[in-house]
């Protein structure tokens, strides 16, 4: 299997996915075979496709995943976005609730075989979850059985973790949530970073947050994310390289 990392956050919209890409940049940069994943994904856009059939060019409606083209554009994948994102929703919630409103399972052995197939052509595949640790994929096969969370999902893919936080007014408690969380059940997290998702507010907050989790987390601040004005190629390239601690990172690979 590849190596890699399993990124998760304290919540969504924290920006896992703009860290995600920021890893595969500062991870290409090592000279390795970097690729991105979003194994489900929720609050698809639907859009017409022409798709060939055997014999007519007919058009299908298909369900384009944000992250999953982002993700796949930013570590300059050809793959199909059906190896990328190969669990896709449209209704903007949690993938458990999507699935009952769509009627359609979640079918965790399609994700298995796209990122067998993901770490078959790539070195290092970074993977970004969904929501939080404790947001349900499916229901447990019994009434006595717990649901598949993110966590379990984090669990098989055997990848050490990323937590990204915000950095202002209360990510301590949830940083320091997620993090101990994730360890008590026996994950292996790497680290946190904390992301600038808005302009900084330049409050004391956010000055003496970073100092605070450093001393009671159990892991270290893997980096400080800035605010950018754009999220093109080349400035997350950039904003990656400075703001990253590439030696820790290096470790896991
Ligand atoms: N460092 C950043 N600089 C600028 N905008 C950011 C940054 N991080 C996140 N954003 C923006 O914040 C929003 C949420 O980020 P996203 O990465 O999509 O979060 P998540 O994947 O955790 O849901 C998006 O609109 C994204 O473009
Ligand atoms: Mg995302």
């Amino acid at each position: 299997m590849a190596r890699g990392f399993f990124i998760t956050g304290t919540d969504t919209g924290v920006g896992k996915t703009v860290v995600t890409a920021a890893l595969i940049k500062a991870i290409r940069l090592l000279g390795l075979k970097v690729c991105g994943m979003k194994p489900i994904e929720t609050g698809c856009l639907k859009s017409k496709l022409k798709v060939k059939s055997s014999k007519l060019k007919v058009k299908e409606e298909v369900l384009i995943p944000s992250d999953g083209m982002f993700l796949r554009e930013m570590a300059g994948m050809n793959d199909s976005i059906d190896l990328v994102t190969p669990i896709r929703f449209k209704n903007p919630l949690a993938p458990l609730p999507a699935s009952e409103i769509e009627g359609v399972p979640v079918d965790l052995k399609v994700i298995q075989k796209a990122y067998r197939e993901l770490s078959k052509n790539y070195d290092v595949v970074i993977v970004e979850g969904i929501g939080g640790l404790l947001v349900p994929i499916t229901k447990g096969r019994s009434p006595f059985e717990t649901p598949y969370f993110v966590l379990d999902l984090a669990k098989d893919f055997g990848l050490p973790i990323v937590v990204v936080s915000r950095p202002g007014l209360g990510t301590i408690n949830h940083t320091m949530l997620t993090v101990n969380y994730a360890t008590k059940e026996g994950l292996n997290v790497a680290g946190i970073i904390i992301n600038y998702s808005l302009p900084p507010e330049g409050t004391l907050a956010e000055d003496t947050n970073p100092e605070v989790i450093k001393q009671f987390s159990p892991v270290p601040i893997i980096g400080i994310f800035p605010y950018l004005e754009d999220l093109k190629s080349g400035t997350i390239e950039k904003a990656a390289v400075k703001n990253l601690d590439i030696k820790t990172i290096k470790k896991y690979l």
